[in-house]
């Protein structure tokens, strides 16, 4: 190979070595477009988001049934709350995309209930908004000596066979109760949420919603 042989090629290797770069500049600049616009928020609702409904269906939403429809016969006095999402029963949408149609059903033996509380359950079982009026963080524990529901952000507890009533902790109200009925041994919210789930609007800060 002589000297001109010899330039021709470095020249070549050169422009590849370029070219390579530059289009490895754009594919990333390409990916970040991508990957920005996918961590962009989106506010649109899709079907995930829809609000409850009367009519939804309750499914599992956690565990190993999840997401099955929650049958009244599978819930028994003094088991821990099960968390629930609403399932559109046309499309059958399970509406987990927003936190605040995250629901607790629990049963208690009806006597333990008060009537006002009774009047919007099924034979014992009874559901609430799973989000905590004080600032928005999902009510997720039980406590099992005091029968009751706990927010782990700041220990609020809720007693849910009265009406949600605080018992100890910060929130200001209950977390309010879901109507309900049943259809073909599964359980159905028969209304909306019977007050204002989650945080106040004066509020200014929340946790999760
Ligand atoms: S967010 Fe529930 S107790 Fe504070």
């Amino acid at each position: 190979m002589d000297e001109r042989e010899v330039r021709l090629k470095k020249s070549q290797r050169r422009l590849f070595i370029k070219t390579a770069i530059g289009t490895g500049i754009g594919l990333s600049l390409v990916s970040a477009f991508y990957v920005g616009a996918s961590l962009r928020p989106r506010r649109e609702v899709t079907p995930e988001r829809e609000p409850l409904r009367a009519g939804d269906i309750l499914v599992y939403a956690q565990g190993a049934r999840e997401p099955k429809a929650i049958r009244l016969e599978e819930l028994k006095p003094g088991d821990p709350f099960v968390l629930a999402y609403p399932m559109d029963p046309k499309t059958k949408v399970v509406k987990s995309g927003e936190a605040r149609n995250t629901v607790l059903v629990v049963r208690y033996a009806p006597e333990e209930l008060s009537p006002e509380v009774a009047e919007h359950g099924v034979e014992g079982v009874v559901a609430y908004s799973a989000v905590c009026t004080h600032l928005g963080c999902i009510v997720s524990q039980w406590v099992a000596d005091r029968r009751a529901a706990l927010c782990p952000c700041h220990a609020g507890v809720f007693d849910l066979a009265q009406g949600a009533r605080i018992i100890s902790g910060p929130p200001p109200r209950p977390v309010p109760q879901l109507p309900l009925r049943v259809e073909d041994g599964v359980l159905v919210a028969a209304g909306e949420f019977l007050g204002e789930v989650g945080v106040r609007a004066q509020a200014s800060s929340r946790c999760h919603v």
